[in-house]
């Protein structure tokens, strides 16, 4: 999704610019560019498509100078085209932001009326346009920007640049992030701190409303009334340099480091030796709980479909599950012993974050299960559980997704515990089926070739189903997601018992029926279910329990997982349903880590 960069610096910015957006680029984006002040005069160039496409631009026609902005666009108002693409510059100043002005019609029809002319689609140039007319009054940039700023409603991070002022930069933010670095010789804004962190070690966060000025070297930070602020600076990680470490991809880079971050996220919660739950570190109430909602959008809601069962088996405790946007229109029913709980890669999902506001408005407490540790959403939740996944590029959520049910498992051990819903022996052995996932991962990772194979076999037909019961109907759901997403093969989850309510008049014999059936209560039902599609010719790939009679009789292909827990069959059964999205897309010679239309974070509602 869209990203920001503005540079001041002693020299010419225009290559770091290009720089930070390569780094941006893993949220995915359709077009890009960048504009640079110099002599007075504001020079810009923007493209569709990749950065390499500014790249080659930049070569044939470049442009330089000390203070600039870019931008990487995922299109939301107005097609991906170059015109439509960032930075936004009218005469005397250009302008990049993120987020959605709701506004921008309303403002957009008075303008028009008084003989303004618009030239692309967005609702960014609105922005462009206001400053404009008051810079043209003969206000000065700041009282310009800031009396803009003033009429926008919505969410945004905005960074301008200034005709005329040649070492100017002005930003702000109200919803979507926005920091800035003091690096060696340079100014550096953005809304990722991942993007500019091979210039610097720590970043200072703006908070809503808050307005930035830089000039030069000097950086000044101002509240909405223009008094000047300070905030303070955090840490931050270093980019992974070490890139692709020899992988094709990210994504599958990143499924082979579940057995590591998996581990990381567990050790934080557990204490593998004394087999206890770590949870206690945390100065937060839970004892008055006995109903928790949970909301998020994409993978993340999956997980919160698979925590949903094991709150309400393992702890007892009824769990209502909306996806995001639905929930942020919904009556929920809020009261003071319900816990509102958000789950989130990124920890900027639109939808997520107003879910979790709804949540706060109704004085609801808020937990947040995220990766990105100083994101929206978990600074505005009351505890904030990190997954320790590591930064995930691929836009196909794989190691985020384990990561979140192995914090989540341990919350749901914690409160089991604490309503004294499990014995020490059940605890024990719920503890000990985590204890061993990181290296039950690793045995999994090792039918790599298997599923190459039956990749091979599936990768041209036009669509797949995938069914699973209990614990494996969210699987079935996450394992059509991640096969469509990223190789554009139709998919569908179902439920293995909805099979005769309608997905049976799909089967045929070039239909790929993925079957979810490892060995727990459901694993009879799950045969017959299966039974039914091989009477009907389909193409059955069995993941779980696989018997060599069902291999010769059934003639179905089959990956045998061989866990049977209840925490531990979501999280193993996973690994291999990302393997086989992942090479069915490699065939098929799909852009894996940035499929087309899809954003890493979905910041816009
Ligand atoms: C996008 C991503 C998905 C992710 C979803 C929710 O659609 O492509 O991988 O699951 O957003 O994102 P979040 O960052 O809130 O987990």
């Amino acid at each position: 999704m869209c990203g920001i960069v503005g540079i001041s610096a002693k020299k010419n910015v225009s290559s770091d610019i290009v720089q930070c957006l390569n780094h941006l680029s893993y949220r995915g984006y359709d077009s890009a560019g960048l504009s640079i002040t110099k002599d007075n005069e504001i020079f810009e160039r923007k493209i569709q498509g990749k950065v390499t496409n500014l790249e080659n631009f930049l070569n044939n026609d470049p442009i330089s100078g000390n203070c600039g902005i870019g931008h990487t666009r995922w299109a939301t108002h107005g097609e991906p085209n170059t015109i439509n693409a960032h930075p936004h510059t009218i005469s005397n100043v250009s302008v990049v932001h993120n987020g959605i002005i709701e506004n921008y019609h309303d403002l957009k029809a008075i303008l028009e009326k008084s003989g303004v002319n618009f030239i692309s689609d967005t609702d960014t140039e609105i922005i462009s346009q206001l400053i404009n007319i008051e810079l043209i009054n003969g206000k000065k940039p700041l009282e310009a920007f800031k009396n803009t700023i003033t009429k926008l409603e919505g969410a945004y991070a905005i960074v301008a640049i200034f005709r005329g002022y040649d070492d100017l930069m002005i930003g702000t933010k109200l919803g979507s992030p926005l920091l800035y670095m003091k690096a060696k010789n340079m100014i550096i804004l953005s809304s990722d701190a991942y993007s500019i962190s091979d210039y610097g070690s720590s970043v200072t966060y703006l908070e809503d409303g808050d307005i930035i000025v830089t000039e030069k070297s000097k950086i000044s930070l101002h509240d909405y009334s223009l008094n000047t602020i300070q905030r303070p600076s955090k840490k931050i990680k270093k980019r992974d340099k070490d890139g692709l470490n020899g992988h094709d991809h990210f994504m599958i880079k990143e499924i082979k480091e579940q057995p590591d971050v998996l581990s990381h996220a567990l050790s934080y919660y557990l204490n593998f030796s004394k087999y206890k739950i770590n949870l206690d570190k945390y100065n937060f109430d839970f004892t008055k709980i006995n109903r928790i909602i949970i909301s998020a959008c994409g993978t993340a809601y999956f997980a919160g479909m698979v925590a949903k069962s094991w709150f309400e088996d393992i702890a007892n405790i009824k769990v209502d599950l909306d996806i995001a946007s639905e929930f942020r229109y919904k009556k929920m029913f809020f009261d003071n012993k319900t816990l509102s709980l958000f789950i989130s890669q990124s920890g900027e999902t639109a939808d997520t974050l107003a879910a979790l506001r709804h949540a706060k408005e109704n004085d609801q407490k808020i937990v947040s299960v995220v990766n990105t540790v100083e994101s929206s959403i978990a600074k505005e939740s009351d505890l904030v559980l990190p997954i320790f996944a590591g930064q995930e590029i691929g836009v196909a959520s794989t190691k985020a997704f384990t990561c979140q049910l192995a914090t989540l498992a341990s919350l749901v051990l914690f409160l089991a515990k604490k309503k004294r819903h499990i014995n020490a022996s059940q605890e024990k052995a719920l503890i000990e089926e985590l204890v061993h996932i990181p290296s039950q991962v690793l045995d999994v990772l090792k039918y790599e070739n298997d599923i190459k194979k039956i990749a091979k076999d599936i990768h041209k037909s036009s669509s797949a189903i995938f069914m699973g019961r209990g614990a494996t109907l969210p699987l079935a759901l996450e394992g059509a997601l991640k096969l469509k997403e990223i190789s554009y093969i139709h998919a569908e989850g179902i439920a293995s018992g909805e099979l005769k309510h309608g997905a049976i008049a799909l089967v045929d014999k070039k239909l790929p029926v993925i079957v979810l059936a490892p060995d727990d209560i459901f694993y009879v039902k799950n045969l017959s279910n299966m039974n039914e599609v091989y009477s009907r010719g389909g193409k059955i790939i069995l993941v779980g329990k696989v018997q060599n009679n069902q291999l010769k009789d059934l003639k179905l292909t089959g990956i045998n997982i061989e866990v049977n827990g209840k925490l531990n069959i979501p999280i193993i059964m996973s690994i291999p349903l990302q393997l086989l999205a992942y090479h069915v897309a490699k065939l098929r010679g799909t852009d894996i880590d940035q499929p087309r239309n899809l954003a890493k974070a979905v910041t816009v509602e």
